[in-house]
């Protein structure tokens, strides 16, 4: 039987680095095809290949049997290949049902863009993925979470027979992978087929029918997912077992809060229209204050208060109990808030080298003419090397990294500025089981130096491995604590 896509011998390079090695790929018919493999191991490479963005590479591709070569993504889709990206590629000033209809705008008999019909389309196919979100919305003042759902919708409904997710899950919580996994299922019984790309495990193996495994630009190892489990796929992507981690994700931990150390900052009855209310809680000196709730809780509306990027409309805030007015990121910066938005997209800067990226923060304190291009160049390697950020030169485009490894650069740029509270909104989005790894013990690190930090997550296990004392939030409110006692995924979900 025919292969409905096959590539055969692919090899990718930029400039003189490898990113694929003869990669052998097949893609059957109906079949949700999971691909996993470390940060940086060549999985959004080959998928930009098959979407026809990447055009220059060895080997080849056939559809139906057929050779093909992509000049573009446009050519791809017209061959019926649609992928969501991992970095959104979503047109941020536009509304949800200008993006969800991105290309395709219905028109009315006068042959301009029948306005109505399109919010109620978009309205139907939001409704089906279970996203409750205004089609008129402007994208960017969407949580990213739902920005990756309005994506998904563009791709899943376009008509599509082979979609390419990468990283579709990565800031949603449990019940909405589940219900997108709903999705996706109907997509294949359709007789669709799916490209799936997760760090997330458990995700895999529960969704796909097979399932490619690559490490370090090659392919390792190809099965049906019925005959592996996770030891199985951890020990192909990386070559040993991962017994720390995994163990915080599965027992259950024992929380250590620190009841009586300093108050450094306090939020006293926040409340945002529609986000949020009567929010109060204590970020205390050398303590990571976990705040977990599904997608559109409130907890990440919640962050950007605490930092000044999204006043709230009520409350009161203290740090080091002076009342400060957090009505602009400047004032957050000035009263020692630092802050790591989910969105890489907000806050990098793609085409500069990654060493400017990370040294941005120091320069903003002492003034660029003060520190010697050698001295921010050595100041940011020490950093990669600690991050373990691959590849490990500070001088190529923060673009040429791999998604993972953009947002250990993000988190970086705090390692070289202590701020006094360190806020970060899904630190770990993106990253592989090892990567993870390093921001547990990076986190701990900065906690030991006595600042306050607050890690907010629609991720279970984030918040588990991270934080000292754990908030619930639930539409809006906090209606959970989890302190000095033990807790697992499955308390913590049964709370949410
Ligand atoms: N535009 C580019 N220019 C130069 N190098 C690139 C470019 N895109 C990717 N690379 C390199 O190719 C390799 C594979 O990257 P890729 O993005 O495919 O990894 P990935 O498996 O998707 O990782 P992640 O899980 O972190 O998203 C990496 O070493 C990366 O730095
Ligand atoms: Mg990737």
């Amino acid at each position: 039987m025919t292969p409905l896509l096959e590539l055969r011998g692919v090899s990718k390079a930029f400039g003189g680095a490898i990113a694929l090695r003869e990669i052998d790929f097949v893609l059957g018919a109906g079949e949700i095809h999971g691909l996993v493999g470390e940060n940086g191991a060549g999985k959004s490479t080959l998928m930009k290949i098959i979407a026809g963005v990447h055009t220059a590479y060895g080997g080849s591709m056939h559809l139906d049997g057929r050779p093909v070569h992509f000049a573009s993504p446009r050519d791809a889709l017209a061959a019926g290949i649609g992928m969501v990206h991992q970095e959104l590629s979503a047109v941020r000033g536009l509304s949800v049902a200008e993006n969800v209809y991105l290309g395709v705008q219905p028109t009315n008999r006068f042959g301009l863009i029948d306005w109505p019909a399109m919010m109620r389309g978009a309205r139907g196919q939001l409704d089906r993925l279970g996203i409750d979100v205004d089609p008129a919305a402007k994208m960017d003042t969407l949580a990213l979470g739902v920005q990756q759902l309005v994506e998904l919708a563009r791709v899943l409904f376009s008509g599509a027979r082979i979609i390419i997710l990468d990283e579709p899950t990565s800031a949603l919580s449990p019940p909405e992978v589940q219900l997108l996994f709903a999705v996706l299922r109907r997509q294949r019984d359709e007789g669709r087929s799916l490209i799936f790309i997760s760090h997330f495990l458990d995700d895999v193996l529960d969704i796909c029918d097979g399932l490619t495994v690559f490490r370090n630009g090659s392919k390792v190892a190809d099965a049906r997912t019925a005959e592996v489990d996770k030891p199985w796929l951890i020990e192909k992507m990386i070559g040993h077992t991962h017994g720390e981690l995994e163990e915080s994700y599965t027992g259950a931990l024992f929380l250590d809060s620190k009841p009586d150390a300093p108050v450094i900052l306090r939020a006293e009855k926040l409340s945002l229209a529609g986000a949020y209310a009567d929010v109060s809680l204590e970020v205390r000196a050398g303590e990571v204050l976990g705040i977990y709730g599904y997608l559109g809780s409130g907890q990440l509306d919640l962050a950007r208060a605490l930092f000044g990027k999204l006043p709230a409309d009520r409350g009161r805030i203290t740090i080091d109990g002076r009342p400060v007015k957090l009505s602009s990121t400047s004032r957050g910066r000035a009263a020692g808030v630092a802050f790591v938005p989910e969105s890489r997209r907000a806050m990098l800067f793609a085409d500069a080298p990654v060493f400017k990226n990370i040294s941005i923060s120091i320069l903003r304190r002492i003034g660029r003419l003060l520190l010697h291009p050698a001295v921010e160049r050595r100041i940011a390697a020490r950093h990669t090397e600690t991050l373990h950020i691959r590849p490990p030169g500070v001088d190529r485009a923060l673009s040429s990294l791999s998604g993972g490894n953009q947002q250990k650069v993000a988190l970086a740029r705090w390692l070289t500025h202590l701020p006094r509270v360190l806020v970060l909104s899904e630190p770990t989005r993106g990253m592989d089981v090892g990567a993870k790894e390093d921001v547990v013990h990076i986190v701990r690190g900065l906690r030991e130096q006595g600042i306050g930090i607050v890690v907010v997550s629609t991720e279970p296990e984030t918040v588990l491995s991270l934080a000292d004392r754990i908030l619930v939030m639930k539409k809006g409110r906090i209606v959970r604590e989890f302190a000095g006692e033990a807790v697992s995924k499955d308390r913590l979900l049964a709370a949410a």
